[in-house]
């Protein structure tokens, strides 16, 4: 890596730990008022100090959150389609120059690898990793699952392995049997993974943790932190797992402080 890239890059993983805790709130670009973030800012001003960087719009980004935050920013630049339509019907909505503009230490699109729109989306991530490449921007590439696709660690292997090759700097994926596969599919290019639907804390929590376990370098999540009924807590209990080792037991202390 360059060294504006290189400098981008470390801004998002914590210095002590190698890993990262990324806060996805870009949900909005297809699902519109998502439950949580309907006030964008007021959900996400508490749970900023336990992110390592936040994944946002830049629509929401300047709607929502004041401009002297000093958290990285992983802007999404893809969307252009709706959940009442063909999801993977994505193109590029944000110009290189807004990223910059906006001082974006990271850009992100999805790619929906076996969908009717699959060359497409390959193409958008391969025309960002150029643009990235130009101006020192690493690139996430997010491994979208369409509803006919089964999350096993054989399609999203390859799902994560096109990516790759494409040149993604950082793969966000989901967790599933046989994990250690998609990382090792990766090489040297670090795996984050996504929370997915809301499901029970305690077993979003063993999913960071089996994760960490096998190999992923943090997660990006969102509905599981901000949908839980304690937020802050859930954002903690996360960062504890990721950064501090810590086990399920442990971590769930911080999301439920009177948990055995
Ligand atoms: C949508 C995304 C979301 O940021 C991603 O799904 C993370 O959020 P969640 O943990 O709620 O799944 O990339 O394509």
């Amino acid at each position: 890596m360059e060294w504006g890239m290189k400098n981008r890059f470390s801004r998002i993983m914590n210095a002590q730990s190698g890993n990262c805790v990324m806060l996805a709130v870009d949900h909005g670009y297809f699902q519109g008022p998502t439950t949580g973030l309907e006030n964008l800012g007021k959900t996400v001003e508490p749970l900023l100090p336990f992110a390592d960087a936040l994944m946002i719009t830049r629509g929401a980004l300047r709607n929502w959150i004041p401009a002297d935050m000093n958290k990285p920013i992983v802007l999404r630049v893809s969307g252009g389609q709706s959940i009442l339509k063909e999801l993977s019907n994505e193109i590029i909505t944000t110009s290189i120059e807004d990223a910059i503009r906006i001082n974006a230490s990271a850009i992100t699109c999805s790619v929906f690898v076996g969908s009717e729109n699959e060359q497409a989306t390959i193409g958008n991530l391969a025309q960002i990793v150029d643009e990235g490449e130009t101006f020192g921007i690493p690139v996430l590439a997010v491994t979208a699952v369409g509803k006919e696709m089964v999350r096993d660690a054989r399609y999203l292997g390859l799902a994560c392995r096109i990516c790759v090759e494409m040149g993604a700097h950082m793969v966000k994926t989901y967790y599933c049997e046989g994990f250690q596969k998609i990382v090792k599919a990766c090489g040297n290019v670090p795996v984050v993974i996504a929370g997915g639907k809301k499901i029970e804390e305690k077993a979003a929590l063993e999913m960071a943790y089996n994760a960490i376990q096998d190999g992923a370098v943090g997660v990006d999540m969102g509905r599981n932190v901000f949908q839980s009924d304690n937020p802050v807590g859930m954002m903690r209990a996360v960062q504890a797992i990721v950064h501090e080792k810590a086990s399920v037991a442990k971590a769930l202390k911080f999301y439920k402080p009177s948990a055995k």
